[in-house]
């Protein structure tokens, strides 16, 4: 499903350039448009003149020069659907890291809002350096996908990780990214994220270590697919799809149910405190003589099994609407992940369960990474390896 998309390549100055060639005319035939952007290097190791012949478009290389009435760094990123960058060298990765723009394609990318994929090709021991894997991590944060290279025979003469991984998965991956951004269009999902806020009295309140990172990613992604997306989050952030602001567990279940009606997939992705405390004071308790002083706690509502609840309810009632949400959880377990995670997902009864360990400081809570077990229905489990929350979020 590449007909009449813009896919804008950019080449860096690697030796894997050659094989770029073979992948522009893959795309050609899949009916796409390409357009080349090379650094100054990257024409040492591939001709214009083949660049230009395949792709049936001119090739650009160097600084701007005024195309139509907007610079080329504008007007290049405006044409694109998606931009590609293959092969990238270390050098490429670690300006658009910083977000310098010497060059041409350096400048797109600065300016390139829509989605990227770069594809890393360098030698064995500059992939392991420590800069070009924080340069990295840094472009993941943004959302940039970024293909691992593969371990092999390298063109310096090494053998190790730092080869261009395969055209087919490079391929593939931008089938995908191009056919992603229509995958929701028409549904409706909804979000929960952050750490519910439960008041003590005007000044304290009892909450978690949630950062709602986890709930932004999904509902990123989601918005990115062409969804509907409605983040109910205790949580500030500036995000163009509707977000409600919410604080207790019990806003939190009354925003959600306000939603059940017209979503297609509810994800509760939120650390819904379990209870709240019985009476809030309206004046701030004041300290006394006492040297301990008790807080009566009540239970919250479960808002995922109540969601679950309300599903069954809706299949066994016939006059009930027909679209009935998918409900994933998130389980959040300090030990017995997997198998606590399993016993959750029959007590809740829902339809996807999502399991972190959260004694880890690397991953999960408040982390930028996660790494996460889907369990589904039957207890089957698929485990998504460790990497930044908005690639486990698509
Ligand atoms: N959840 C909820 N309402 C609550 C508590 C949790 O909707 N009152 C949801 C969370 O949003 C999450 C899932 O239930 O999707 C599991 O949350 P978790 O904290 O792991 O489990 P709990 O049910 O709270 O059980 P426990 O704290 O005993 O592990």
């Amino acid at each position: 499903m590449m007909q009449n998309k813009h896919i804008l390549i950019g080449i860096t100055g690697g030796i894997a350039a050659y094989k770029i060639c073979t992948l522009i005319r893959d795309f050609k035939k899949s009916g796409a448009e390409v357009k080349v952007i090379c650094t100054p290097n990257a024409l040492n190791f591939v001709t214009k003149l083949t660049l230009q012949n395949l792709s049936q478009n001119e090739v650009y290389e160097g600084e701007f020069t005024p195309q139509n009435w907007k610079p080329e760094h504008i007007s290049l990123s405006d044409w694109a659907d998606i931009m590609l960058i293959a092969p990238a060298t270390a050098n490429t990765i670690g300006k658009i890291a910083q977000g310098i723009a010497d060059n041409l394609l350096t400048s797109v990318a600065c300016a390139f809002s829509k989605k990227m994929i770069i594809a890393p090709a360098m030698n064995c021991n500059m992939w392991q350096n420590e800069s070009v894997q924080k340069n990295l991590k840094t472009l993941q944060a943004r959302g940039i996908e970024y293909l691992p290279p593969e371990e092999g025979f390298l063109a310096c003469g090494y053998v190790g990780k730092g080869r261009l991984c395969s055209l087919e998965k490079i391929y593939n991956a931008v089938d995908e990214a191009l056919n992603y951004s229509e995958k929701f269009k028409g549904e409706k999902i909804v979000i929960t994220s952050g750490g519910t806020i439960e008041q003590i009295d005007p000044v304290r309140y009892i909450s978690n270590y949630s950062s709602g990172k986890m709930g932004l990613a999904l509902a990123k992604s989601a918005h990115n697919m062409g969804a509907e997306v409605v983040l109910i989050t205790t949580k500030d952030f500036e995000v163009p799809f509707k977000t409600v602001k919410v604080k207790s567990a019990i806003d939190m279940q009354n925003a959600v149910f306000e939603e059940y009606k017209t979503s297609d997939y509810i994800i509760m992705t939120a650390a819904v405190a379990d209870y709240r405390v019985k009476e809030k004071s309206k004046q701030k308790i004041k300290k006394g003589e006492e040297e301990t002083i008790t807080l009566e706690l009540v239970k919250n509502p479960d808002i995922l099994a109540q969601l679950c609840k309300k599903k069954i309810d809706c299949r066994a009632d016939k006059s009930a609407r027909n679209n009935i949400p998918i409900i994933v959880g998130f389980c959040a377990e300090s030990e017995n992940l997997l198998k606590n995670a399993k016993a959750k997902i029959e007590k809740k009864g829902c339809d996807f369960l999502i399991a972190n360990d959260i004694s880890r400081n690397d991953i999960g809570f408040g982390a930028d990474e996660n790494e996460v077990y889907i369990i589904d229905k039957k207890g089957e489990v698929t485990k998504l390896e460790k990497a930044h929350k908005n690639i486990i979020a698509r």
